[in-house]
């Protein structure tokens, strides 16, 4: 895609404005046409050397929080160069942009703050939202990442320290589906934070209060997603990080009205649907046999078996059928009807059966054909518990979802050795190949970065009015369908990243052949090519010639 605004930039201007720096790519041309003679050093250099140098320097770098330090100053400083060391470079940079690095980086967001990068709205700000966003720079948003910084990845409440979740995401959407970067735009709700550690500390840099509750709180988001549908109409927006209870309430209020999804709850689910696709085709079992056990019965947990229920109910079962056949644990123990304690999204799910809180009794009596954790508790797929599910099942499916790293169920390691090799396993962040007994495994990483992105661009494609439920359902299956034989033969239920780009458009391709069966798409007619108009979108990092 061409700029999408073509600077009239100069001289020293132009080497400070992130999306125009080309750095010492500068051609000799460009140096004496834009006033940058004498301003950089003298040699004209390539971007792929550019690359070299930023990676030379990277690798140097001896924390991942220093390397993630390092790599949000080069977005700073040229963003063509970042996204292209990124797109080229993903399995080694995304683990350091987003999950798990981008955790700590959160954490300690006010200690190694440099500039201030996405839109912080704060509660002080109630009444004057449209005014804020028309402080934003980029008018062409298309696509808005917002969080409240309440349950950040699986680190609870960071407040405005978030801040880096809607960045990084957002990252992705450019790097893995080309959207623009101008596109783009993060933004942070502050409404308080209940972090004790926040509030004493001095370099903090959110309000210092308690959270928002109730309807002040409500109204806000209220009025944030008008002030949105004001200044950016045409803006798909994607909730992230929000408390469980929130996030269930807001996807029900605006799904409906505005063009919105929760990540967390929706491409959590793809993600993790396309996982258990691509397991299937390795166990040669069709889904609608498969009994799975969450634990976990949060945003991710039952937003994946949502989907798993409207698959299998396409598969021929009916819905209360296909209900019977996901099983939760909660931190109470065996979600059951004659619980009193349960959150409306979890009440579909509770089992006709007295409380359960020993999981292995759990698996005696269900029989689980797959684990999916997705409940924030490391270690808690015991040995004994994988041991038990390789004694009941040839292959058994082995997610450990929560995230970061630390947080996992189980780690790949562990999911392989107690049960001989013989797990189909994926995890939420990554875990580098194991070699047990000789043979080596590539873990699979139920990664969201294969779905949001690809969601998103068909979603701007198309100019969709809402993203649905059947949008998720084809993206997961778009997924599935890109993981190759050769991949499940190493035990890979998803694709490598370095296909990612091929992985968003054929995603791109499936949620907006939705939008336009659906009847939501306003970009209209339908491209006769829609394949090649996608990619015509999409922005690639390399740079321009200015003269
Ligand atoms: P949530 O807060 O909505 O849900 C957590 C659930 O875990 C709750 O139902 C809670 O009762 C349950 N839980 C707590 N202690 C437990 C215990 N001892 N045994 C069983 N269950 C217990 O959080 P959400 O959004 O569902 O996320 C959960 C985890 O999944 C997080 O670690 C998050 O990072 C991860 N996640 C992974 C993704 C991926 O891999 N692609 C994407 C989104 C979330």
């Amino acid at each position: 895609m061409a700029p999408l605004t073509l600077k009239k930039i100069t001289g020293p201007e132009l080497l400070h404005d992130p999306s125009a720096n080309k750095g010492t790519a500068f051609t000799e041309k460009e140096r004496d046409a834009l006033g940058l003679r004498g301003l950089l050093p003298p040699r004209v250099t390539t971007q792929e050397l550019q690359m070299e140098r930023v990676l030379d320097n990277l690798r140097k770098k001896s924390s991942t929080l220093e390397k993630y330090i390092y790599l949000v100053s080069l977005q700073d400083r040229n963003e063509t160069l970042f996204y292209r060391v990124v797109l080229e470079n993903l399995d080694e940079i995304m683990p350091l942009i987003y999950t798990p690095t981008v955790g700590w980086a959160c954490q300690e967001y006010g200690h190694i703050f440099r500039r201030p990068r996405g839109l912080f709205i704060s509660s002080r700000d109630t009444g004057k939202i449209a005014s804020i966003l028309k402080n934003w720079p980029n008018r062409q948003a298309r696509v808005i990442v917002v969080t409240d910084g309440e349950r950040i990845l699986g680190l609870g409440d960071l407040a405005a320290n978030g801040m880096g979740i809607p960045v990084g995401k957002l990252a992705l959407y450019t790097a893995c589906a080309g959207i623009h970067p101008a596109q783009c735009l993060p933004v942070t709700l502050d409404v308080g934070t209940e972090n004790e550690k926040l509030l004493t500390d001095p370099l903090y840099l959110g309000l210092r209060q308690r959270r928002l509750h109730g309807a002040v709180y409500d109204d806000l988001i209220d009025e944030f997603i008008s002030a949105v549908q004001q200044e950016f109409p045409n803006a798909l927006i994607q909730f992230e990080d929000f408390a469980n209870h929130n996030a269930f309430r807001f996807l029900k209020k605006y799904r409906n009205q505005v063009c919105t999804f929760n990540d967390d709850i929706q491409g959590t689910a793809a993600v993790a649907f396309a996982g258990i696709y691509s397991a299937l085709r390795i166990t040669r079992k069709p889904l609608k046999e498969q009994k799975l056990l969450f634990f976990g019965a949060g945003e991710a947990g039952t937003g994946i078996a949502d989907l798993v229920v409207a698959g299998m109910v396409e598969e021929g079962l009916t819905e209360a059928e296909a209900r019977r056949r996901c099983w939760f644990i909660d931190s109470s123990g065996l979600v059951v009807k004659s619980r009193m304690d349960l959150a409306e999204h979890k009440v579909p799910y509770a089992v006709d059966r007295p409380l359960i809180n020993d999981h292995l009794a759990v698996i005696d009596s269900f029989a689980p054909t797959a684990l999916i954790g997705a409940s924030g508790q490391p270690g808690i797929f015991t040995e004994t518990i994988l041991q038990r599910m390789a004694k009941i099942n040839e292959r058994p499916i082995i997610f450990a979802l929560s995230n970061p790293t630390s947080m996992a169920e189980c780690t790949a390691e562990d999911a392989y050795r107690y049960t001989e090799g013989r797990a189909i396993f994926a995890s939420g962040s990554p875990f580098a190949p194991v070699t047990s007994n000789g043979r080596i495994f590539v873990p699979g990483q139920g990664n969201n970065a294969y779905i949001f992105p690809g969601v998103g661009l068909g979603v701007v494609a198309s100019q969709s009015r809402r993203v649905t439920d059947g949008m998720f359902l084809a993206a997961a299956r778009a997924l599935a369908r890109e993981v190759s034989e050769k991949d499940l033969e190493m035990g890979r239920i998803y694709p490598p990243l370095a296909k990612i780009r091929q992985v968003s458009t054929a995603i791109a391709m499936a949620t907006a052949e939705v939008a336009y069966r659906q009847g939501l798409a306003s970009h209209l007619p339908k491209p006769a090519h829609l394949h090649t108009y996608i990619e015509s979108l999409m922005y690639e990092p390399r740079y321009e010639n200015y003269v």
